[in-house]
């Protein structure tokens, strides 16, 4: 792994995969690798791992620490699209575990520039693959009142939400609303509006 990172459950979720040293399994959210390296770590020769992310700076990663290993295959794709990568493989049935960590990952936190974090000033970019669709920055540009409440009451468990997405929608009109934390401009990570 390129740091040190430690994955949740670590024990746990190897032990619920029962890994087999001859066994096929698909690491479809691959982060830092905590879960996939000690997954291949415990299969043999025969043995084969998938990794699966959205994120470019994680497939980055198991390319470079993983990547040379012939027991090991990288796609960078969403796990929706898991079924169609596997059959693509032709090991459709053959698969014995899958694991899917959800969530954001501690780098996607940790650095200002993807928009996640509430401690650091960045754009409000919030993609798991910046270079796919829009960021949260350009939605918020277009969406309508009903449908920012919508993903702050289903997404965000935010019980304002119908308040927020007013206060958005009118802030709106006056400028561009950015992910920035300064406070002259309106940041949706905290819901700040001014
Ligand atoms: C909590 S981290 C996984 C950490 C990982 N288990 C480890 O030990 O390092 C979640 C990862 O899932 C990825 N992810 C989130 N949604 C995804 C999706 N729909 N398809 C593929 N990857 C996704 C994120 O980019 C992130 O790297």
């Amino acid at each position: 792994m390129s740091q040190a990172h430690a994955p949740v459950l670590h024990a746990e979720v190897l032990a619920a995969l029962e890994i087999k040293p001859q066994g096929r399994y698909v690491d479809g959210t691959y982060g830092r690798g905590g879960h996939a390296h000690s997954i291949l770590l415990a299969l043999g020769d025969e043995g084969r791992i998938i990794v699966m992310d959205r994120d470019p700076q994680a497939i980055a990663d198991a390319q470079e620490t993983m990547g040379s290993d012939r027991r090991v295959t990288i796609i960078q794709d969403d796990y929706a699209n898991m079924r169609a990568q596997i059959a693509e493989l032709d090991l459709l049935e053959q698969i014995d575990g899958i694991l899917l960590d959800l969530g954001v990952s501690s780098p996607q936190l940790d650095d200002a520039a993807r928009g996640f974090s509430f401690q650091l000033n960045g754009p409000l970019d919030m993609r798991m693959n910046p270079g796919q669709g829009e960021s949260a920055a350009e939605w918020l540009a277009h969406a309508d009142e009903a449908e920012i409440a919508r993903v702050l009451w289903e997404y965000g468990e935010e019980r304002h939400s119908r308040r927020i997405a007013k206060q958005i929608v009118e802030r709106r009109r006056s400028g561009k609303i950015e992910g920035n934390s300064n406070r002259s401009s309106t940041c949706l990570k905290r819901y700040w509006i001014f």
